[in-house]
C-alpha cells in the first residue's frame, strides 16, 4: 500500500517519504480501516512512541498520522462492536503505524461510527482535538453550567474545541491568545478575548477553570487566575505553578468512543466546528506538510478523493 514513512528522527516532517509499505493486518479486537482522510500533528514527530514500540524497540520506518476517518474492510479475531463497511473515525494508538497510509490496524474501541452526513475529511479533523478539549474540561476540569473558563490558545486546534465545548455546556469562556487571534477566537465560542501580547490576563479576575494549551511563563501566570476550588489544565506539560487551594492537572489523550459520538452528534447539529486549513492527497502530503507559507487551521489528507 502507499503510505508516507518516517526514519529519522531529526529530520522532522521533512524526513517524510512517500513509498511502497506493508499492508498492516487486523490483530485481535483490531479492525482494518481503509482510510478515506488523515490528521497529523507536528508535535508527533518528537514523542518517542513514533520511533519505538511499547519495549522501547526500534520501530521504524514508522507511519505517522494518528487521527483518521475511512470505512472497516476487515474485523480481527474477536472484534465486537464495528462491522465490515461501516464509517468510522477516531484516533489510533501512538505506538503502531498511524493514518498517512492507504490503510491502518486499529484496535476497534479507539473508533466510534462516523454518520453518513460527517464528511471524512471533517471526522479526520476532530479526534485529537474534539478528545482533548473534551477531557480538559469535563473529565480532569469538571467543568459545570455557569461556571467561567480561561481558554489560552482560543483560537488554536484545541483551544477553538475547548471555546466552543465550553459555551455549549453553559459555561462562560474567556478565550486568550495573539492580537491577531482575537476574532478567530470569539467566532469560535469566547465571549471575551485577552490579547496576550497586550491586556493582562490578571485583570479578568478568577475563575473556575483554566485550560492551558500553550504551558511556559503563560501556564505559571495563570496559577493565580484560578478560584480556590478551582482546577488548571494543562495539555502542554506539567504545570510549572504551584496551586495552594486548587487542582493542577496535565494529561495526554486517549481515544474514547462514548466521546467521539458526542463530538460527532454536535458536528451534525451544528454545534461544532473544526478549523481545517488545507486539504491535500496521499501524494501530496509531504509538500502540504511541509508549508512554505504558515497554514492556519489544520491540515487534512484527504487518502481517497
Ligand atoms: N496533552 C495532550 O494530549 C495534547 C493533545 C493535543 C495537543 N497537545 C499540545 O497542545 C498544544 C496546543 O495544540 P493545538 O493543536 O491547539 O496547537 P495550535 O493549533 O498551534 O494552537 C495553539 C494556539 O495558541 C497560540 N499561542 C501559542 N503561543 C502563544 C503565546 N505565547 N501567546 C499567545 N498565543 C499563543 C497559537 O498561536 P500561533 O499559532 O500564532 O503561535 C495558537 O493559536 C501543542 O503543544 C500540542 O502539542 C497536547
Amino acid at each position: 500500500m502507499k503510505a508516507i514513512v518516517v526514519t529519522d528522527q531529526t529530520a522532522g516532517t521533512t524526513g517524510m517519504t512517500l513509498t511502497d509499505h506493508r499492508k498492516p493486518e487486523a490483530a485481535g479486537n483490531d479492525v482494518l480501516v481503509e482510510i478515506h482522510a488523515s490528521g497529523f500533528t507536528p508535535g508527533e514527530l518528537s514523542w518517542s512512541s513514533t520511533w519505538t514500540d511499547r519495549l522501547g524497540r526500534d520501530r521504524t520506518p514508522s507511519v505517522p498520522g494518528h487521527e483518521l476517518a475511512g470505512v472497516v474492510t476487515a474485523l480481527g479475531y474477536g472484534t465486537t462492536g464495528l462491522a465490515v463497511g461501516q464509517r468510522v473515525f477516531g484516533l489510533t494508538d501512538w505506538t503502531r503505524d498511524g493514518t498517512l497510509a492507504q490503510y491502518a490496524a486499529v484496535e476497534a474501541r479507539n473508533l466510534a461510527p462516523l454518520p453518513g452526513d460527517i464528511d471524512f475529511t471533517v471526522g479526520a479533523s476532530l479526534p485529537i482535538s474534539g478528545l482533548t478539549a473534551w477531557q480538559g474540561l469535563f473529565e480532569h476540569g469538571r467543568l459545570q453550567p455557569g461556571q467561567s473558563v480561561l481558554v489560552h490558545g482560543a483560537a488554536g486546534g484545541v483551544g477553538s474545541m475547548a471555546a466552543q465545548l465550553a459555551r455549549d455546556a453553559g459555561a462562560y469562556v474567556i478565550g486568550t491568545g495573539r492580537t491577531t487571534d482575537r476574532h478567530t477566537a470569539l467566532d469560535f465560542g469566547a465571549m471575551e478575548f485577552v490579547d496576550l501580547g497586550h491586556d493582562s490576563p490578571d485583570d479578568i479576575g478568577t475563575v473556575d477553570l483554566v485550560f492551558d494549551t500553550i504551558g511556559g511563563d503563560i501556564g505559571k501566570r495563570s496559577a493565580k487566575l484560578v478560584r480556590a476550588g478551582g482546577t488548571l489544565v494543562s495539555i502542554a506539560g506539567p504545570p510549572e505553578a504551584r496551586l495552594t487551594d486548587a487542582l493542577a492537572i496535565d494529561f495526554v489523550v486517549v481515544s474514547d468512543r462514548a466521546q467521539l459520538t458526542e463530538l460527532a452528534q454536535r458536528v451534525r447539529d451544528g454545534r461544532l466546528r473544526t478549523r481545517i486549513g488545507k486539504v491535500a492527497t496521499l501524494d501530496d502530503a509531504v509538500a502540504a506538510l511541509n508549508p512554505t507559507e504558515r497554514v492556519r487551521g489544520k491540515t487534512i489528507i484527504r487518502v481517497r478523493p
